[in-house]
């Protein structure tokens, strides 16, 4: 399963394209011209593009050259469909960085199988997004900075995704969980030396410039799709249940619960190791403070338990 976004300028062949793919259950949406299929494309990428070639305004192989040169959107599979059977319409869908071709009429059981196909060598690409394992290398390059924060960003997605499973979250949310442990941080890598090495308390300009690392990372993730489900632990993971946190002051369920349980193991793995202003605290003392800022009304009492259940305190 996957998200399609199906272009045509004829609303009945994309209502037709759209019943075939309906048993393999994709979310599908559709677009009328390749102007609209770019808009649709840049406000929220789909996996996979099925588009027609003879268009109005922006035709098909406008629209594919655009998405094929754009960075962002480059890697998204796009299938030409076209009742042109010659050579030359397959040649300019080619230079176009068209994925591959259907023709009309079409035959459903081959159209379904090769969206299939090419979604799931999509889901590889975003795996493998070379992007990610950079920004990954900028996290754990983060950390070293810090040495005493040395493995944090390990353990971090250890936690959380232990967490996550009992907690009974879907795999998605699992996997978001542990890349999170690795990224959540990311952001760091804009602010300065002083303000993150310092040794004793910030002062307040310096702790405002500390709260920033969070919407910094969110940006840097914000450029790679395949980041998508980690940026809400980016940018949330220090919002408190009260409204107290930062940075856009969430309050209760309005805080992901992917960015509520990073904070939890954050916080907990924060007290257990030693940082540059404090001495690493016993386990027992960390559950203790957990517990208080459940009390503070910080935190959910449900998962802080589940956790705390989970490392033995
Ligand atoms: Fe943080």
């Amino acid at each position: 399963m996957g998200s399609v976004l199906i272009v045509d300028d004829i609303a009945g062949n994309a209502r037709l394209v759209e019943s075939l793919l309906a048993p393999d259950g994709h979310a599908v949406r559709t677009a009328g011209d390749g102007a609209e299929a770019l808009r649709l494309v840049h406000a929220e990428p789909p996996d996979l593009i099925l588009m027609d070639v003879m268009m109005p305004h922006v035709d098909g192989f406008e629209a594919c050259q655009a998405i094929k040169r754009d960075p962002q959107t480059r890697l998204i599979p796009v299938v030409l469909v076209t009742a042109l059977d010659d050579t030359a319409s397959r040649i300019r869908g080619i230079e176009a960085g068209a994925d591959d071709f259907v023709q009309k009429p079409f035959n459903g059981p081959e159209l379904r199988a090769r969206v299939r196909s090419l979604l799931r060598i999509k889901r590889y690409t975003d795996d493998l997004d070379s992007a990610v394992s950079v920004i990954v290398s900028l996290a754990l390059t983060i950390e070293a900075r810090d040495r005493t924060t040395d493995g944090h960003c390990q353990r971090l997605s250890q936690y959380a995704s232990a967490l996550g499973r009992k907690l009974g979250l879907d795999e998605d949310d699992i996997g978001a969980l542990a890349r999170g442990g690795f990224l959540h941080d990311v952001g760091k890598v804009g602010i300065p030396d002083a303000v993150l090495l310092k040794r004793g308390a910030l002062e307040p300009d310096e702790f405002e410039l500390m709260k920033q690392h969070t919407v910094i990372g969110d940006r840097l993730c914000g450029t790679l799709r395949s980041l998508r489900r980690v940026r809400p632990i980016v940018r949330h993971h220090h919002e408190r249940l009260d409204g107290s946190g930062y940075p856009d002051g969430l309050r209760g369920d309005g805080i992901p619960l992917i960015a509520q349980v990073m904070g939890i193991v954050d916080v907990f793995d924060a007290l257990t190791t030693e940082r540059p202003y404090k001495m690493a605290l016993p386990a027992a003392w960390a559950a203790e403070e957990l517990r208080r800022e459940v009390g503070f009304g910080w935190r959910r009492a449900d998962l802080v338990d589940t956790f705390l259940g989970q490392v033995g305190c």
